[in-house]
């Protein structure tokens, strides 16, 4: 079948998830809620979700290899999780104390044990927010102002990182110096100029370009496996390390996908690599908005309000400025803490098992692309994968990767799609400690009919 043909058959098969999407776009841009929650013709509108297994409004079952883009590490509404919530409502009757409060402390030493790099943190909302008071912090810091990511990172949707996160190729310079290319409307230059972009996996490139420019560059900031599925050499994780330091720029390691997904510490644990600044969010939020800043003590000290309080009318203090503002009327939300916390001591009993699933469904779809005559790799690092239609016989780079055949991977995910597997065409797959056995083997026998279908 075309990839035509199976849109098509998609569409017919989803009329209450269209007539939702439609009537959903009169009032929401695009009816949705996240520009990245589109694929064409129109996304599936799920009502349930269990376990491994989401149900969408035509109820038809799925399997998710999405996991809301990576948070739901215990799958669909763990039963352990939604005890512990009923039970922190019923011992302390409030959503949110507005308050400084113990768990928070309890939560911040329970990540510590994770990621020793970490000797302090603060709370935000979401890994945009986290990346985003990273990099204020390291222009804090240092006094610089502009900062460096590499081509294809994602770090969220703000103006600093929303440059060259997916640009084309043609239009985005030598490989070795990438031209930075605005990836929203309403970047100005000026934005654009702020941030230096610099090509992954090329050591060589990057000192080049981090010397010229470190008087001017605040920091580093990086996906330590770029979009889930290209990892850093070990050679240039402990190359940036040392040139960064070597430079006066702070590292800063975005550990949203990655922090409790790649190992317990995260990507930082698994090179050997501790950052100056590391951003947390996702898995440890249980499902819940949640992020964290951490980093080193005297890079984070910073944010102590030293008796400053900007909000307070009655208390101008000349030390704002020298203070590192950082708020949220939702930061350290109770509910969210205890839940990530569960989630953090499951994932302690039951993360080896959660990896050799991950490898097990890996070297599956790899068999069975092979039997039918397509190379594939399947890249990425602990429970998070990719896979990869491509010639080559590895990829590192964003431009190794916009060399596959995402012609072939989207039918294989619309023919997926039809046979009870849900990913967003040609996005990565998260696992969850719900994918047990029998999910992986109803996984690769849906494989087994999305060949048939093709
Ligand atoms: C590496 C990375 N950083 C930051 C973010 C932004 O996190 P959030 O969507 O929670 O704002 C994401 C989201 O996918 C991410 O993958």
């Amino acid at each position: 079948m075309t990839l035509d043909a199976l849109i098509n058959e998609y569409a017919a098969k989803n009329p209450a998830s269209r007539k939702a999407y439609e009537k959903a776009c009169n009032d929401i841009p695009g009816g949705i809620s996240a520009n990245v929650k589109y694929f064409a013709p129109f996304p599936l509108f799920m009502k349930e979700g269990h376990g491994a297994w989401l149900t969408d409004v035509d109820s038809h079952s799925y399997v998710d290899y999405v996991l809301s883009y990576g948070p739901l590490i215990l799958g669909h509404g763990r039963t352990e999780i939604l005890t512990s919530i009923e039970q922190y409502f019923a011992e302390h009757g409030t959503m949110l104390y507005g308050t400084p409060h113990e768990l928070e402390d309890i939560f911040a030493r329970k990540i510590k044990e994770h990621f020793p790099g970490i000797e302090m943190l603060r709370y935000t909302n979401s890994g945009t927010e986290a990346t985003l008071l990273c990099i204020r912090t390291a222009c804090a810091f240092t006094g610089k102002y502009k900062i460096a990511k590499f081509e294809g990172h994602y770090h969220g949707g703000f103006n600093e990182v929303l440059v060259s996160v997916n640009p084309d190729v043609t239009k985005a310079g030598d490989a070795r110096h990438p031209i930075g290319l605005p990836e929203s409307a309403g970047i100005s230059d000026r934005m654009l100029n702020d941030t230096v972009v610099l090509p992954f996996n090329d050591l060589e490139a990057c000192t080049e370009i981090l010397t010229k420019q470190q008087d001017e560059i605040a920091a580093v900031i990086m996906e330590p496996v770029f979009g889930g599925t290209i990892p850093a050499t070990p050679e240039f994780m402990q190359g940036i390390r040392d040139i960064t330091k070597k430079l006066g720029i702070l590292m800063i390691i975005d550990e949203v996908k990655t922090g409790f997904r790649v190992t317990l510490g995260g990507a930082q644990e698994y090179y050997h690599v501790a950052p100056d600044l590391t951003a947390l969010g996702k898995v440890i939020g249980a499902g819940f908005p949640v992020g964290i800043v951490g980093g080193r003590r005297d890079i984070l000290s910073m944010a102590s309000p030293k008796g400053s309080d900007i909000l307070d009318s009655s208390n101008i203090s000349a030390s704002a400025a020298e203070v590192l503002y950082h708020s949220g009327t939702y930061n350290g939300h109770p509910m969210i803490l205890n839940a990530g916390l569960k989630t953090i001591e499951i994932l302690e009993q039951e993360f080896d098992a959660l990896l050799a699933r991950t490898e097990r469904l890996k070297s599956g779809i790899r068999e069975l692309y092979a039997k039918h005559g397509i190379h594939v790799l399947t890249p990425g690092l602990g429970s998070m994968f990719n896979v990869v239609v491509t010639e080559l016989d590895a990829i590192e780079t964003y431009r190794d990767l916009q060399k596959s055949d995402f012609e072939t991977r989207k039918k294989m995910d619309y023919a997926l799609l039809l046979n009870g597997i849900y990913n967003k065409p040609c996005n990565r797959y998260n696992m969850s400690t719900a994918h047990t056995d029998d999910v992986i083997d109803f996984t690769l026998e849906a494989y087994e009919k999305a060949f048939r279908l093709l």
